[in-house]
């Protein structure tokens, strides 16, 4: 068998419960289970149930929302908890994506939190670093992964990690059309294997690239043995497509 790749959806803003119903309908026949690998659909709040019924008979394949308060209930208006969203059929969450970063404030301190809490309930987070254009420019990229790393892991004692999923979307390559190549991606995803390692994280945490994946390019990034899989916004959207880019062969 090959080595385990993760492909994961992440719908945004897109997609209520008709459209999942409807999506799976068409997905599911162009998808079939393959050995080793996993997918997940990162779907939003009001999706979540009709997606986890619509996949239900297919254990390869999970369902995840884009967020999460850290607390487990309380006064949060407009918020969802982990096990709010778990019991509408969750199993995943993103944490820490580029969108609420930098459209909503969301600060390192409130990433790893969000972290925490996700490993405490039992629930897989897939965390995400990367860094904006100008911090690229300026030669800060390793810097600012680094940070964002250790804003989300510090908290957390390393045999506690489990079972951790990272994703580098660098900023200016998501939603661009203008994605990373192979050699950009595979830097720094070695930079993170390197400071999980030094964290005494075990090794074979799966990490993810992400940004502007689409059919073509996504051949030539599972090509790369660092790369574990892809996160995947606009090209997720159309069945045809998604099933297209989560069929693609690994040349190993
Ligand atoms: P994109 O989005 O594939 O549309 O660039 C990726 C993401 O935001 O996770």
């Amino acid at each position: 068998m090959s080595r385990p790749l993760i492909f994961a959806a992440n719908w945004k803003m897109h997609h209520g419960p008709a459209a999942a119903r409807d999506f799976a309908e068409r997905f599911l026949p162009l998808a079939p289970p393959v050995d080793g690998r996993t997918l997940w659909f990162f779907v939003p709040d009001v999706t979540i149930t009709a997606a986890a019924e619509a996949f239900a008979g297919r254990p390869d394949v999970g369902i995840g929302a884009q967020n999460v308060h850290w607390e487990g209930k309380g006064a949060y208006t407009g918020e969802i908890s982990i096990p709010l969203a778990e019991e509408a059929g969750a199993s995943a969450i993103l944490i820490g994506h580029s969108e609420r970063r930098h459209l909503f404030g969301e600060t390192e301190e409130q990433t790893g939190r969000k972290l925490t809490a996700t490993l405490a309930a039992g629930l897989t987070p897939l965390l995400c670093v990367g860094e904006t254009m100008a911090e690229r420019e300026g030669g800060r990229t390793e810097s600012i992964v680094l940070r964002q790393l250790a804003g989300a892991l510090d908290p957390i004692d390393a045999d506690r990690l489990e079972p951790l999923v990272i994703a580098y979307e660098p900023v200016w390559a998501i939603g661009t059309g203008r994605n990373a190549t192979p050699d950009d991606a595979v830097q720094v995803h070695r930079l993170i294997r390197m400071d999980l390692l030094r964290r005494g994280v075990r090794a074979d945490v799966p990490v993810l690239y992400g940004g502007s994946v689409n059919s073509r390019n996504a051949v030539e990034l599972l090509a790369r043995r660092e790369i574990d899989g892809l996160l995947v916004g606009g090209a997720s959207l159309e069945p045809e497509g998604w099933a297209e880019i989560v069929r693609t062969p690994r040349s190993e």
